[in-house]
């Protein structure tokens, strides 16, 4: 069968489903990944034959995408901070407002020269903490996790990306930490209310983990309050909280840090304009905590 005609077969199944655009980016990614060729292939070979066998791969990817499977789950891997990451139903799909994440906190201690101990919180696939490692050769990180799932395939990561980071597994909300253990926490926990599963998108809200998204609507800050709890008692002085937001709720996140004595509040948007990131530090805590 000519390749191109797979395409006309994509963009008739898909097109009403995804657009035009959307549709187009499956067709290339299918094509970089099954027949290792570059994207632009098919322009310079308009009558490229793909062998029976090849052919079935996108058959069979075309009914995946039709049932709202993700392209990522489909291919089994996606990129976060320019690094290859094997993904499946066990984990978010690292998302590329993420990068934000882990850009600030690289901007901020790119120049450390010192031991950074870093814990990152809901790690999913690893994309936070295997990019920290590789791009801050003084962190020490660990990934921690509720899922066991999760933590294999960030482990599973962590290998072939090279960097060495520790995997734990443990629940944010019965965490025992010691006393100023972090440099940097960082967390992307789940924060999406169920109430705003409906304006979602089907192979999203049916496709990815929901531990991963989800809170209750009456409980929107849940983790935050965790995290807050965790990070007053496990950051050193001067260490730095990193947190990714849902983007309704930048000034209830603030107060609740205010609330657990965190301070330099300072909230970012994302390349969309919307609140999206907070960072805060932790307060002179030796002198404080007594009180609190
Ligand atoms: C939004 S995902 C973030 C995944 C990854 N860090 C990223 O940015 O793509 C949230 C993660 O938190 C984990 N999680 C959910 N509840 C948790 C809990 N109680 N304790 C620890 N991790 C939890 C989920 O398994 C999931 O991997």
């Amino acid at each position: 069968m000519l390749l191109k005609e797979i395409k006309d077969v994509f963009h008739k199944e898909l097109d009403p489903q995804f657009g035009r655009e959307e549709v187009a980016h499956f067709f290339y990614y299918f094509v970089e990944h099954y027949l290792d060729l570059p994207r632009f292939h098919l322009a310079i070979h308009p009558q490229w034959i793909i062998t029976k066998e090849e052919e079935s791969h996108f058959f069979k990817g075309l009914s995946k995408l039709k049932k709202g499977v993700p392209v990522q789950y489909i291919l089994g891997y996606t990129t976060f901070m320019d690094l290859p990451f094997t993904v499946n139903e066990n984990v978010l799909i690292p998302r590329p407002e993420t990068e934000d994440l882990v850009q600030w906190i690289l901007e901020d201690h790119k120049r450390s020269k010192t031991t950074l101990n870093v814990l990152d919180i809901g790690t999913g696939s690893g994309c936070i903490s295997i990019a920290l490692a590789k791009y801050l050769p003084n962190a020490h990180v660990t990934a921690l996790d509720v899922s066991k799932e999760a933590l294999a395939v960030a482990k599973y990561n962590a290998e072939q990306n090279k960097v060495n980071i520790e995997c734990l597994k443990a629940d944010v909300r019965t965490l025992e930490i010691g006393e100023d253990a972090y440099d940097i926490i960082v967390s992307n926990p789940p924060y999406v209310l169920e109430k705003e599963k409906s304006k979602m998108q089907d192979h999203v809200k049916n496709a990815e983990p929901a531990l991963a998204l989800f809170v209750p609507d009456l409980q929107p800050l849940l983790y935050y309050e965790y995290i807050a709890k965790v990070a007053k008692k496990a950051l050193k002085r001067g260490g730095g909280l990193y947190l990714e937001i849902n983007e309704q709720f930048g000034k209830e996140v603030s107060k609740l840090l205010t609330a657990h004595n965190l301070i330099n509040i300072e909230l970012r948007q994302d390349f969309h304009g919307k609140d999206r990131f907070i960072k805060s530090e932790v307060n002179l805590k030796s002198d404080l905590q007594g009180n609190l």
